[in-house]
């Protein structure tokens, strides 16, 4: 796993997390397209696995930094996380049923339409983060605070969270392995 090393600043690492976040949506998208349901599905799970993770550290370690310099308070990125959560549960069986090789290809295209909600979000989302709340962190958080979240970067058991074929046949936006 590529964590911060000594020095590195650990905010960069939510910036390399959204690309690569960014990216496990698209092998996902670019499954559908192909009809390779199972890859689809693999890339979607392992996608909200590595999202999850991503909020509980930003929710646990840069959104407490937000103050009145802030241009967006908590709030606004706490709602707009409980509502990629909750685009993305309902998500979850459309994604499912897609499998095998004979589907419908009005099917694919209703999903990928019916996804296109949270993908806007997430891309939104992330730009706000990186336009005020990392750059509101970089001023604001004590070395300590930075310290405690290198090491939890560092802490994050990888192969636990993303396993199997999942991780021969997509960048892993955990763990910072870069695109083959
Ligand atoms: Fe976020
Ligand atoms: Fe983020």
């Amino acid at each position: 796993m590529k964590t911060p090393g000594p020095g590195a600043d650990p905010l960069d690492e939510f910036e390399r997390a959204h690309r690569r976040l960014a990216a496990l949506l698209l092998r996902h998208r670019v499954a559908l397209v192909e009809r390779k349901g199972t890859l689809a599905g693999e890339c979607f799970d392992a996608w909200r696995i590595a999202l999850a993770r991503h909020i509980r550290l930003e929710e646990t370690f840069l959104l407490p930094w937000l103050d009145k310099s802030a241009r967006w308070a908590p709030w606004v990125y706490l709602a707009e996380h409980r509502k990629v959560e909750r685009l993305a549960d309902a998500l979850t069986d459309p994604v499912g049923a897609i499998s095998g090789e004979s589907v419908d290809p009005v099917r694919i295209l209703e999903l990928l339409e019916r996804e296109m909600p949270l993908k806007h979000l997430a891309e939104h989302h992330h730009e706000r983060e990186e336009m005020d709340l990392l750059p509101v962190c970089r001023r604001r958080m004590s070395s300590v605070a930075v310290r405690r979240l290198s090491e939890a970067l560092a802490a994050t058991d990888v192969a636990r969270l993303v396993s199997g074929p999942i991780q021969a046949r997509a960048p892993d936006p955990i763990t910072g392995q870069e695109d083959e």
